[in-house]
């Protein structure tokens, strides 16, 4: 039988960049997207990105899911994939870098008062604003995984001092750690930056909340790059309302593209992205996929797999 991927994608222009960069790496596979597809009872090996519900039920012979991104919730829930099938992530340090360097600039926009200039340029207004400098400043990664132990040291490199708190123990030179939630609130008392770079799980939703933000340090800045159900929305807008804290920076929402009726668009203290801190790269994340595809085929063990209990 012809080797075979197919895609699963709603968003199209993610879809047409890993189609593109699949055919012209493996011109010899067949690949097929989703829900154009043919012959699924052929499909042992799939790629994703938030798949529409209930969709595996349609792929009887499914072994593998290999998801386009890092994040895998969308993948593991209500989709109807059987506990069988492997799924995969993406494990890959240009995706990793990339954010980092968002999160640091994002950190350092703030702190320099950016998104204050291009206010006042357009007012004309020519007024000095105090700053913060990384040497008097604690960033907190939320999730100092794979990804939050990259962003961590790109902080420590620019002279931040770096705090992370996970689910287990880390070790990681020069960051003070802190982990499970008996540690969480003393994790967050250090967090003038907090960092979000946690995966979406049961016990990570709604995470960034009243009661979290209320540890913070008066005047915190939010950064997350990690899923739109880390935050209760509302709780979000009153900490910046009350002063709690003085700004954040947004990445990712609950629903995506946001909602033009959304009030974090039209807050003052909110930057807004479009889901664009790192793009996972197909033509270098690919290759791991097909070393996968390969491992599948030959029964043999596969790489960057996902603990489908843990979540992630
Ligand atoms: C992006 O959000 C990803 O999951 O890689």
């Amino acid at each position: 039988m012809k080797d075979k991927i197919t895609i699963i994608c709603p968003n199209e222009r993610f879809a047409k960049a890993w189609t593109d960069s699949i055919r012209k790496q493996v011109p010899d596979f067949e690949v097929q997207l989703y829900p154009d597809d043919t012959n699924r009872n052929d499909v042992e090996f799939l790629m994703a990105f938030n798949p529409p519900q209930g969709v595996f039920s349609l792929y009887p012979n499914l072994k593998v899911v290999a998801s386009m991104g890092a994040g895998v919730r969308t993948i593991l829930t209500g989709t109807g994939l059987p506990e069988n099938v492997i799924v995969t992530k993406i494990v890959q340090p240009m995706h990793q870098r990339d954010i980092a360097d968002f999160v640091l600039a994002l950190a350092l926009g703030h702190m320099r008062r950016i998104p204050e200039f291009f206010h006042q340029q357009k007012e004309k207004i020519w007024r000095h604003h105090p700053f913060q400098r990384p040497q008097d400043t604690t960033a907190g990664i939320m999730g100092i995984g794979a990804i939050g132990k990259v962003i961590g040291e790109l902080f420590l490199k620019n002279d931040f001092k770096v705090t992370g708190w996970s689910r287990t123990p880390k070790q990681i030179d020069n960051i003070r750690t802190f982990y499970g939630d008996d540690q969480k609130d003393a994790f967050l008392t250090t967090a003038q930056i907090l960092v979000c770079i946690l995966p979406l799980t049961d016990a990570t939703e709604g995470i960034l909340n009243k009661k979290t933000f209320n540890q913070l340090p008066k005047g915190a800045f939010l950064i997350n790059v990690a899923r739109g159900g880390h935050v209760v929305d509302k709780d979000l807008i009153d900490a910046l309302d009350n002063g709690q804290l003085s700004g954040a920076a947004l990445d990712v929402f609950r629903e995506e593209p946001l909602p033009p009726e959304h009030p974090f668009w039209t807050n003052k203290k909110i930057l807004i992205s479009p889901h664009n801190a790192g793009n996972t790269h197909p033509d270098v994340a690919f290759r791991k996929v097909l070393q996968n595809y390969y491992a599948m085929k030959k029964g043999e063990p596969l790489v960057d797999v996902v603990d489908r209990k843990r979540g992630y």
